[in-house]
């Protein structure tokens, strides 16, 4: 055969991966195969292939009969919506898209790639896990992937899709990226399934209640996303890779912006007449932000505490944003992870943050002391505190106790600090403040009730306004609703080229 044609031939027999049966096989269940997702991912003729011609080397079980050009995954670099991208694909179809040596060294190359170019990763894992006939190799081959998907956190952004299995030690890459979505009802993930929890806990679970992706994006929080199919879920990749500049140094994705009457009337309308009344933050940050630009991460985790990119005058901004409507709105453990991961994330990637705040405080309880809510709600504070990106907190409401402190006050280095007039800035609300600094007043009295309300009121008075905080400068400005969007576009503006040096280090001890 003619050196051209053997060259022409090879890539055909690449094209088509574990053969036409297996994707017949894939298609049946409702999966596309790893060069179709790439297909429909990248820009249309943009993805250039590495290491089509890849083999592995297993000469165990007669392995050496069975070679699959690729080896398994798809690797390769194009443009999505004319960025550059990296992206790895797993083929199903290859012995389950298992991981062997090879298998591994390709996801490796790219990733080098990528951090030499500073330019996004996105994997799409569809494993059977370790290649169960390489032993030994093939867990090297994750822990190489593990390494260098650690030293590019922070400087590249890595998003992962899990879009079929995604089982054993192969969880943990997709958990140190940035980001994981997942398919509905056609993905899982979990450390062991179902048979072994079986074997050792006696418990019966299907894969689907054990690690699929309603367990995850609700329950665990281990998924940021969730899709009901594999087109969806690629839309969203795109989406969410929108908002994010390329690399560490980069400055956030802009588009373009005219000028216009920034007034917001319907802010003026959404805080309820009564304190205790929820209402739903989402809201007021749809009024805030440019119109349809909020892309929520974590919809269904921790719903007290809502976070998300969205643009404000065409510009990549973070938003955290307590939420009234679920729970009142109080931190725990949970909501304390998921807003601290985002901060951090954000500030990561010079991603300003704007902090909606109407919080009661902490969640008082067993549950949460037992579980750690002062480590986890130190988290939070830890993040905000190191963030070095501009920062800007809006109160709308309720800013009580620690809560005030953590969500991005002054203090703890807001570089403005706007409130409604509807904010009570104090150490708890009036009621509880009134029963304990007043307690013994009020036991003498004959009317207890009617000197606990007057008590309240009179507390109240003093403190559940933003005017003491605002005579201190812990508040740079009370502003009424509908001025928001134009005060935070000014700002933002003002803080573009912000500059904080923090103190050298190695690295900090968030606590973990
Ligand atoms: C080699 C594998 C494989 C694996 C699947 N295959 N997993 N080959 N190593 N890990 C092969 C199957 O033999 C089969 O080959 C083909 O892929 C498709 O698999 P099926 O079982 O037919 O598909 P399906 O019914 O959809 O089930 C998929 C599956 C199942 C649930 C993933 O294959 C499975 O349970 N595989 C083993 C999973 C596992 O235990 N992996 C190791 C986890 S431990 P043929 O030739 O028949 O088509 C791990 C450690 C990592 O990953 C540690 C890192 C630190």
């Amino acid at each position: 055969m003619k050196k051209r044609e053997q060259l022409l031939k090879l890539r055909d027999e690449a094209q088509l991966g574990g053969g036409l049966d297996k994707i017949a096989a894939q298609h049946k269940k409702g999966k596309l195969t790893a060069r179709e997702r790439i297909h429909f991912l990248m820009d249309e003729g943009s993805f250039e292939e590495i290491g089509a011609f890849v083999q592995h080397r297993s000469s165990d079980f007669g392995m050496e009969k069975l070679k699959v050009l690729g080896d398994g995954v798809v690797t390769g670099y194009g443009t999505i919506n004319g960025r550059l991208t990296y992206v790895f694909s797993q083929d199903f179809t290859v012995f389950g898209g298992s991981l062997s040596e090879t298998h591994a060294e390709k996801i490796c190359k790219l990733m080098d790639l990528a951090m030499k170019n500073g330019a996004p990763l996105i994997g799409l894992n569809d494993s059977g896990g370790a290649r169960i006939q390489e032993g030994v190799v093939s867990l090297g081959g994750y822990a190489d992937i593990f390494y260098r998907n650690t030293l590019a956190s922070g400087v590249i952004p890595q998003l992962s899709a899990i879009m079929g299995p995604c089982a054993g030690g192969a969880v943990y890459s997709p958990a140190i990226t940035d980001y994981i979505l997942m398919v509905e009802n056609s993905s899982y993930m979990f450390v062991t399934g179902p048979n072994v929890v079986k074997t050792v806990t006696h418990e019966e679970v299907s894969s689907e209640d054990l690690g699929g992706a309603s367990v995850h994006s609700a329950k665990s929080g281990v998924a940021h996303f969730t899709a009901a199919n594999e087109i969806e879920a690629i839309q969203q990749l795109k989406k969410l890779l929108s908002y994010i500049p390329q690399n560490c140094e980069e400055k956030v994705p802009s588009l373009p912006y005219t000028k216009a009457d920034e007034t917001r009337k319907k802010l003026a309308d959404i805080i309820p007449e009564s304190a205790n009344q929820p209402y739903d933050i989402r809201e007021v940050i749809e009024e805030v932000a440019d119109e349809n630009s909020f892309h929520e991460v974590h919809k269904n985790f921790a719903e007290n505490i809502v976070v998300g990119f969205a643009r404000l005058a065409g510009k990549s901004i973070g938003i955290v944003a307590n939420q009234p409507a679920f729970l009142a709105g109080v931190l725990d453990i949970h909501s304390s992870q998921k807003a601290a991961r985002f901060v951090r994330f954000c500030d990561c990637f010079n991603i300003p943050l704007l902090v909606f705040e109407d919080v009661p405080g902490f969640l008082p309880g067993t549950d949460q002391e037992w579980n750690a809510i002062i480590t986890n709600g130190a988290k939070l504070l830890y993040a905000f505190c190191e963030a070095t990106v501009p920062r800007i907190t809006v109160i709308t409401r309720k800013a009580y106790g620690g809560a005030y402190d953590v969500m991005n006050s002054k203090h703890i280095g807001a570089d403005m600090n706007f409130a409604w007039p509807t904010a009570e800035i104090a150490v708890m609300g009036a009621k509880g403040a009134a029963e304990i600094i007043f307690k013994r007043q009020i036991d003498q009295a004959e009317d207890k009730a009617e000197a606990l309300k007057a008590k309240e009121l009179e507390y109240g008075n003093l403190f559940a306004n933003p005017y003491r905080a605002a005579e201190r400068g812990f508040i740079d400005d009370v502003i009424l609703p509908e001025e928001t969007r134009e005060k935070l576009i000014k700002a933002f503006a003002m803080l573009e080229n912000k500059v904080v040096n923090l103190p050298r280090k190695k690295h900090g001890n968030i606590p973990l």
